[in-house]
Formats: C-alpha cells, sequence, structure tokens
C-alpha cells in the first residue's frame, strides 16, 4: 500500500489561531506527544518571527527524535538561513519555503508580478538546495492561481530540486472536485519528475477535511494539519478527522497512514490542558458527545450490535470508557501508573510537585478524572524559575460591600502582598496582583468552564489580557474559581515577565 504522511501544523499554524500560544517548552512537551501520536513531519514554527520562535523551533529540533522537525520562511536567504540555523541539531529537518501564487495575494500582499515571484521561488530553491537539505515548497493561495502561472511555478521548484510541493488553499475558498482537478492535471504538467505533492486546507468554507481528502484521492501524499482543527481564522483541516477518515477507507483507497490513532484523544486532551481551547462537545472524533448514544431505539441497537451506530470504535481513538479513576484512597503508585497511561513521564522534582498537587485535590474533589490529572501535570510543568507564584489570598465580598481581595505571592523565596477594592473579587483580586508587580493589566477576554462532573469540579479560567502592551494568555485550574482566575492572571503576568529575562 501507499503511504500517505503526515504533517502535523498545530505549532506553526495552529499557533496563528487568536487564542493559541505556546511557550518554547510547551512547543516540547506537545512535539514529544505528536512523536508518540506517530506524525511524521512536525511543522514546529517559522523562527524568523523572532527570538522566543527561533528558540522554540531549535528546542524541538534538538530534544524531538523520530518526525522529520520542519521550519518555515519566506523564499529570502536571511530567514532561509534562520530556519537551518533552528534546524542544525535536528535528527532530520526540511525547510519549508513559501511563496503565495494568486494574482490577488501576489499584488494585495507583496505588490510584485508574476515574473518576480518566480524569480524569488527559483533564487530560493538554489540557494537551500546547495545545503543539502530537504526542501518542501509551498505555493500559497493555489486554487484561486491563474493555471499557467500555478504550473509554471510548479516546475521551476521541481527542477530546483524540491522534493515537496505544497498546494495550500490558504483563504479556504476550494470545494473537493475542483481540488481533485488542480491535483490530476498538476501531476500530468509534472509527469515522472513530479515531487511527492502535498495539500494544506484551511476550513473557512468548512471543507478543509473534504478538501484534505480530495486532494489525497487525487494523488497527494502528504497533508498538513492539525489537532482539532485550530489555526487561523476558521482553522485548518483537522488532524484527527482526516486520519480516521483514511484508516477507515484504507482498503477502498489502497492507503496506509503511519498514526498510532490510539494516541488521538489524549493529543487533544494534552492540547486543551495546554492552551484552554474549547473543543465543541460534538465535534467528530473528539466531541465529548461524538460516541453518546441517547435515542432509545439506538441504544438498544447499540447494546446488540455497536456498528449501527459506532463507525468508529471509541477505543481506536483512545476515548476513555470508564472516566472515573482516581480518589483519595490511591496512593503513589497508582498515581505514576496513571501518569504513565496518559502518557507522562516526569523528572522526580515535578513528579512530586504533580503527587503533592494530587494529594492537595483528593481533600477537595472526591474523584479525579483523567482531565484533572492532565490539568494539573500541565499546570506543574508550566512553573517557571523566577515565576510569581500564589502563596494565599482572601475575599470579602457582598450584596451591600465593595468587593476587597488580599493577595500573596511569592516570587523565589521572597513575600510580596497587596490589598486592592475592585468591582468584584477577581477584579479586586487582579488590581491587588497590579499593584505588586507596578503592571496595569487590561482583561480582554475571560472564560470558565468546569472540567468534569459535580459541584466540586475543577474550574478552569482561561484569559486573555494586554500586560506592558503584550497580549497574553493565561490559565488556571483550581476547585475555587477565584483562585483558578488568580493563576490564570499570574499565568499571563509570568509570561510578560519571563519575556524580559
Ligand atoms: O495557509 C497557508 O498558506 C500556510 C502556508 C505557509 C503553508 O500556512
Ligand atoms: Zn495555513
Amino acid at each position: 500500500m501507499e503511504q500517505v504522511h503526515v504533517v502535523d501544523t498545530t505549532l506553526r499554524d495552529g499557533e496563528q489561531s487568536p487564542e493559541i500560544s505556546f511557550t518554547p517548552e510547551e512547543k516540547l512537551r506537545f512535539a514529544q506527544q505528536l512523536v508518540r501520536l506517530g506524525v511524521d513531519v512536525i511543522d514546529a514554527g517559522y523562527p524568523a518571527l523572532g527570538k522566543d520562535d527561533a528558540h522554540a523551533v531549535s528546542l524541538v529540533a534538538q530534544e524531538t527524535h523520530g518526525p522529520v522537525i520542519m521550519a518555515l520562511a519566506r523564499p529570502e536567504d536571511e530567514e532561509i538561513e534562520t530556519a537551518l540555523e533552528a534546524l542544525k541539531k535536528a535528527e532530520k529537518s526540511r525547510v519549508h519555503i513559501y511563496i503565495p501564487v494568486s494574482d490577488i495575494q501576489l499584488k494585495y500582499m507583496l505588490n510584485i508580478a508574476q515574473e518576480e515571484a518566480l524569480k524569488k521561488a527559483t533564487d530560493a530553491i538554489e540557494y537551500v538546495r546547495e545545503k543539502d537539505i530537504e526542501v518542501e515548497f509551498t505555493l500559497e493561495d493555489a486554487f484561486r492561481a491563474d493555471r499557467g502561472f500555478l504550473s509554471e511555478m510548479a516546475q521551476a521548484v521541481t527542477q530546483g530540486g524540491t522534493h515537496y510541493i505544497n498546494l495550500s488553499d490558504t483563504v479556504g475558498v476550494a470545494i473537493p472536485s475542483r481540488i481533485g482537478q488542480v491535483f490530476s492535471w498538476l501531476k500530468g504538467e509534472l509527469g515522472d519528475k513530479a515531487p511527492i505533492l502535498s495539500i494544506h486546507c484551511h476550513d473557512d468554507l468548512g471543507m478543509a477535511t473534504a478538501n484534505s481528502v480530495a486532494a489525497i484521492e487525487a494523488g497527494a501524499r502528504q497533508f498538513h494539519a492539525t489537532i482539532s482543527g485550530v489555526g487561523t481564522r476558521a482553522g485548518n483541516a483537522a488532524l484527527e478527522e482526516v486520519v480516521m477518515i483514511l484508516k477507515l477507507w484504507e482498503d477502498e483507497l489502497g492507503l496506509s497512514i503511519g498514526i498510532n490513532t490510539q494516541e488521538l484523544y489524549r493529543t487533544v486532551r494534552i492540547l486543551t490542558a495546554m492552551t484552554g481551547v474549547m473543543i465543541q462537545p460534538h465535534k467528530a472524533i473528539i466531541g465529548k458527545a461524538a460516541f453518546v448514544h441517547k435515542a432509545e431505539s439506538h441504544l438498544m441497537a447499540v447494546v446488540k450490535e455497536k456498528r449501527t451506530f459506532e463507525i468508529v470504535k471509541p477505543e481506536d481513538v483512545g476515548y476513555p470508557r470508564s472516566p472515573m479513576v482516581l480518589s483519595k484512597y490511591s496512593g503513589r503508585l497508582s498515581f505514576e501508573d496513571k501518569l504513565r497511561e496518559l502518557g507522562y513521564s516526569l523528572d522526580p522534582d515535578h513528579l512530586e510537585m504533580a503527587y503533592q498537587r494530587f494529594r492537595d485535590l483528593v481533600e477537595k474533589k472526591r474523584e479525579i478524572y483523567d482531565e484533572d490529572v492532565v490539568a494539573m501535570v500541565e499546570e506543574v510543568l508550566s512553573k517557571r524559575p523566577g515565576a510569581l507564584i500564589l502563596q494565599d489570598f482572601s475575599i470579602s465580598s457582598g450584596l451591600e460591600q465593595e468587593p476587597i481581595a488580599h493577595v500573596t505571592l511569592i516570587q523565589e523565596g521572597t513575600l510580596k502582598e497587596s490589598s486592592s477594592q475592585g468591582s468584584g473579587p477577581i477584579d479586586a483580586a487582579f488590581k491587588a496582583i497590579d499593584e505588586i508587580t507596578g503592571f496595569k493589566g487590561r482583561l480582554l477576554n475571560y472564560s470558565i468552564r468546569a472540567l468534569t462532573e459535580g459541584k466540586d469540579a475543577l474550574g478552569e479560567v482561561v484569559l486573555w489580557a494586554r500586560i506592558k502592551g503584550e497580549e497574553v494568555v493565561g490559565r488556571g485550574v483550581a476547585t475555587d474559581i477565584v483562585e483558578a482566575s488568580i493563576k490564570a492572571y499570574l499565568d499571563g503576568v509570568n509570561k510578560v515577565l519571563k519575556g524580559e529575562e
């Protein structure tokens, strides 16, 4: 069977989603889960964007073993050099060069004519081929491009020696039949010398998954996607959807993929815990309701034969059949077993911190679910040296009383405290933190949800704030929602502090 390669771009295109940002350490932890998932290529980022992005790509490149690590660059020598530098320590690496090919993007984004774009692409490919590294060339907005120019560009980069040509539906405008035609036609244009063709779809019309599959049916042997479809605007093709379609239709299509599908649910859970991104309940493959049967007639049929209403078995995507896991009767061994089952291998210090956090939690919460464990561990792993940590807080508020908060933080052994009034308890607590830091944060967005069922559930707060002119996302979890809010705000503050180091 022919193999279809999977490029996960959660760490690069996924991060362009307004609600997502990864620290370099989070990128590395997520990349390590992508290794367990079995992706072929990790699109780790765009090093020329800045020193944080370059550092994140080099960290992933150095510490991740198995998949090819890919870095993005425009067809400019400096950007290519920055990408190569970031990839230097990778076991297997690929530089990914992109250029728009539609007239509208050439004119309004780059303000250049087709001839100049062609020259940029050929110069870049010549430059990079001297470096003896694998190259992928993306033709952006390919499905709104003039066919003659698309062919000319594809032929030029093929002659230059690119290993992959990736056609991007950058604005998510294409439909499956048109995608299929373009791939079949381009294969004909490039003939025997064609590099491996790849597809990258956006979901502006809700077509990204269907379009990716259409491209594969018409000859693409690689696709780009993100976990749960996160990405710029309406997002990218959802990796788990394309993967499960290919798995289900494997024999008919005669194509295989190397993904360990049982890691899909866990990968989503880690993404959610790391970024706070919400997954809609009815989301295909990984939504909470995706395997729940409510209608009596469906239930009766499923009891007799699961395939009546289950085209994908929950266990095939790693969906937990019995969600309850630990309690106060669970000791260290069961906790460590659970961590292993969830794919974590922690160093002794983090393990101890996570275990203590677990012991604290069982005092407040009767049943500890996988979601709780993942949330606690992600919180422990996100702690950085030098960060401000919540030591204590007290709030008083009531119908007739202006809320007042007293917050005590600790930073490298030094206690810092302050009190403030506010329009609500959370506002008061955030103001007290602002007094300690001296930064005036502005809250842009705030959301809260219960991670699991039950009145004692962990509350997860995800917020966006502008602090010292920087927009940051903060996340915090606790059974007390004011505590979760304070932790989320501190998470944002700490990211700003880290950026100043
Ligand atoms: O959407 C797009 O065109 C991209 C390319 C850089 C692959 O993300
Ligand atoms: Zn994209």
